[in-house]
């Protein structure tokens, strides 16, 4: 079949390799794509907030499935707009999107159906939450309700700086704030979780770690995503069992309460307490960078679980795993997640040889006058599977040291808390 893939990431470009390798598919488009899908799809310059022309030239191409890679056209309604059209879409629908759109859609969900989330409050009003603030324990959680691509959530250590949040938030500068959520800070360690579900069933699909913050150690400003191992260091059938009971079949049960189901991949954000599963976040969609690291360890047909899900028979899906450690490093532009040049050069990238078990994987790249050059702040991701998170480590560094981009930067320690010295 004839696949689009929306988005420019590297979540889209691993999307893409691994499309490219089904059975069931013939030829890709990427809206819009990047240096990398470019190199073995049709990238088609687009705004993926315009549907009506996305399905213009889905027809043109004879496109039969698409698969949505970012938040944003969900939120947006993309599902929605296709539901009735001879074109499959691979993604949930506006309402369902609302997991990731707001956060108190969630967390109300969370209460009607009692699954383990930090405790929590909305406030409508800025007096309202300060009052609330005052009497509060610190450190608290302070966020934003829309979709905030990772920022709007403040850690606050004191009163001062949660005034500061509430300000912030309800003067905009996350989008139009009318409402603010209060919660409680848990003390644990992350993991990302990922499902997929044709809104009948789920499968689970892998699970993850990443380094959010910029600087080594896991200090300075959040970040989309610095790198990422899979599989967890924290996950076990026991943990998956109640991530499962507990958060996402109550979750899918809450949607159909209201009338809808859930169609895509969804992306569970979890603090793990003592072995216990708390929910932080869901996203509508994979992480970037898990998609990267995760998608090298499947061994089934991506294409075929897509189109099966697409089709609601997902329960014929199947879904394995390599037995293997990946660990995926970004390469960032200097200056992320600040400010930072655009339209740098990249070298070394053409004649660069990486074995069966490396990817290079593109992000904010674009390929012109055969030239790479990049253009985002999140520019490649090298990832290498292997036996042990280690060694895959000691592959990605040799990589980074071969592309060895002076107007870059990544974390060197990626990975360190399964990596013992
Ligand atoms: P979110 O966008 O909700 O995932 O939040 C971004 C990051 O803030 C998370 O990945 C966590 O590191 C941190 N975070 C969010 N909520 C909490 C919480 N209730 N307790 C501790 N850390 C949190
Ligand atoms: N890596 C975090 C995200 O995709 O939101």
């Amino acid at each position: 079949m004839i696949v689009g893939i929306i988005g420019s990431g590297g979540r889209e470009h691993a999307l893409c390799l691994k499309l490219n390798q089904s059975k069931i598919i013939e030829k890709i488009y990427c809206f819009p794509g990047n240096a990398g899908t470019n190199l073995i799809a049709n990238n088609i310059e687009i705004n993926i907030s315009d549907f009506k022309k996305i399905k213009k030239i889905c027809e043109e191409k004879k496109i039969e499935m698409l698969v949505v890679g970012p938040e944003k056209p969900l939120v947006e309604g993309i599902s929605d707009y296709f539901k009735n059209s001879n074109i499959k879409i691979f993604g949930p629908n506006k309402l369902a999107s609302q997991l990731e759109g707001s956060k108190t859609f969630t967390k109300k969900i969370c209460k009607k159906f009692n699954i383990p989330t930090s405790k929590f409050e909305i406030f409508e009003s800025k007096a309202e939450a300060l009052k609330f603030l005052k009497n509060s324990k610190f450190p608290i959680v302070v966020k934003a309700d829309g979709l905030a691509s990772g920022k709007g959530v403040y850690i606050c250590k004191k009163f001062e700086e949660s005034k500061k949040a509430i300000e912030e938030i309800f003067e905009g500068r996350f989008g139009i704030a009318n409402l603010v959520l209060i919660e409680e800070f848990l003390i644990g360690e992350e993991m990302s979780y990922f499902i997929i579900s044709d809104g009948k069933t789920f499968k689970s699909f892998q699970s993850a770690q990443d380094h959010k913050r910029v600087g080594e150690g896991d200090t300075g400003p959040n970040t989309g995503g610095m790198g990422a191992y899979s599989p967890s260091r924290l996950n076990s059938d026991d943990l998956e069992d109640k991530i499962n009971r507990r958060i996402i079949l109550p979750t899918l049960k809450g949607l159909n309460d209201l009338g809808t189901n859930y169609v895509g991949f969804l992306y569970v954000g979890l603090m793990i307490v003592n072995n216990e599963p708390y929910l932080i976040e869901y996203n509508v969609r994979m992480g970037d960078p898990e998609c990267q690291t995760i998608l090298p360890l499947l061994n089934s047909d991506l294409g075929e679980i897509i189109k099966l899900c697409c089709d609601e028979k997902l329960e014929l899906a199947k879904i394995e795993w390599l037995n293997k450690k990946s660990l995926c490093v970004v390469l960032c532009s200097k200056g992320y997640p600040g400010a930072y040049k655009k339209n740098v050069k990249i070298d070394n990238l053409e004649n660069l040889k990486t074995d069966e078990n490396q990817f290079i994987i593109h992000a904010g790249t674009k390929f012109e006058k055969n030239n790479f050059y990049a253009i985002g702040g999140r520019v490649l991701n090298v990832i290498a599977i292997s036996d042990t998170f280690g060694e895959s480590k000691m592959q990605t560094d040799k990589i980074l040291k071969k592309i060895n981009w002076k107007d870059g930067f990544y974390r060197s320690d990626i990975g360190y808390k399964v990596i013992s010295k």
